[in-house]
């Protein structure tokens, strides 16, 4: 079997890593994988680290698409993508999450009619300007399998008239915890948290981008901040500077994330892979959004919804800078990857 997966952003790549890892350690048969980059992000830090990091196989190709509006950035990969798959011939392909990669791989292969699996199928954060909701619902539309990580997003599928193809398998941003946790020593003894802003909600707006910087300014303790060139870019643009409990650097590499997470009070971020990174590592998530896709964790009372509300992000931190998080399995149990394999085996 043959398959095509389409990658692009930072995320992706951890995904595609513990699948990829799965796929070559497949011993019911061989399963071919060639990986193509889209080359959304291309900073060396945003991707080179992860492949470097993680043992991901070269990508066969990088198209090199990086930069640009949505739709002419968008438009760019689905022609590069349609000449992929042409060209290669998959029996599948593969995308991961919610980026512009996933919507322009999907889309092309859909046209192509070659069956598409979507990992990460099913989320849903009901808000429509999201560039991120519109390419969840589209790709999941044009999917043939849809592996979902929890039982909402099922539901989600559900409600939208999606119930073949779909199989639950758990996260695999939870066996990529697994596997790479005890590599990582946290260095740091003092308390300090841990922020990451990159959702264009909040660096493209003004207003939203200075609260919340209003509401981290209440934390009492240091707050590490690996800052996206997105947000670099919009801090510069809107004249706005960071509170005096704020340390930047650069984007930091996946396991130096765990390792800041796992040695962090607690987290504050607009990330949706950040938001259950710090659940699998027993820390308290203040979300700088007004939605979440990963909703059983609001519910479990581990994570809270502030927006960018400058005193509920002050009330989150303090709520947030003393509690625990219970040892509960809400997303499977780490072998999302395995499950995948041998669902994409057993069905091309
Ligand atoms: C994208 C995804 C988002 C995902 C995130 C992870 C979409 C619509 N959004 O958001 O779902 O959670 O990746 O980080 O696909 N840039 C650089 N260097 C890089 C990458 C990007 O400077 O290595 C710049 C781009 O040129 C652009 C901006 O950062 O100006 C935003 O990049 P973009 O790929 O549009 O979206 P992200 O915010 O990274």
């Amino acid at each position: 079997m043959k398959i095509v997966s389409f990658v692009g952003a930072r995320p992706q790549f951890i995904k595609c890593a513990v699948v990829s890892r799965a796929i070559a350690n497949f011993d019911g048969g061989t399963i071919v994988e060639d990986i193509i980059h889209t080359g959304q992000h291309y900073d060396a830090n945003m991707s080179d680290v992860f492949f470097e990091e993680l043992d991901i196989p070269k990508p066969a190709v990088n198209l090199e698409i990086a930069g640009g509006k949505h739709g002419q950035a968008t438009g760019r990969m689905l022609e590069l993508c349609e000449r992929e798959i042409e060209a290669r011939q998959p029996d599948l392909v593969l995308v991961y999450g919610d980026t512009n990669s996933t919507l322009a791989g999907a889309l092309a292969a859909a046209k192509l009619h070659i069956p598409i699996a979507h990992v990460e199928a099913g989320l849903r954060s009901y808000n429509r300007r999201m560039p991120e909701e519109i390419n969840r619902v589209l790709t999941d539309h044009v999917s043939t399998l849809l592996f979902v990580p929890s039982v909402a997003a099922k539901d989600n599928l559900a409600l939208e008239g999606i119930t073949g193809g779909v199989h639950m398998v758990g996260d695999v941003m939870y066996d990529a915890v697994l596997y790479y946790r005890d590599r990582i020593i946290s260095k740091d003894k003092k308390p300090y948290a841990v922020l990451t802003v990159h959702r264009a909600e909040n660096t493209d707006d003004p207003a939203r981008l200075a609260g919340i910087l209003r509401g981290i300014a209440t934390a009492e303790l240091p707050v590490r901040w690996p800052i996206h060139p997105r947000t670099r870019n919009a801090l510069v643009a809107h004249g706005l500077e960071a509170p005096q409990n704020v340390e930047f650097c650069d984007p930091v590499s996946y396991l130096e994330m765990i390792a800041l997470v796992g040695g962090a009070s607690f987290v504050l971020t607009d990330s949706g892979g950040l938001q259950k990174e710090a659940y699998f590592l027993g820390k308290r998530c203040v979300t700088l959004r007004d939605e979440t896709e990963w909703t059983e964790l609001v519910e479990t009372g581990v994570n809270r919804l502030t927006g960018a509300d400058p005193l509920k992000i002050a009330d989150a931190v303090n709520w947030a800078v003393a509690g625990q998080v219970p040892a509960t399995e809400l997303y499977g149990d780490g072998n999302a990857g395995r499950r995948i394999t041998e669902v994409l085996a057993a069905v091309i």
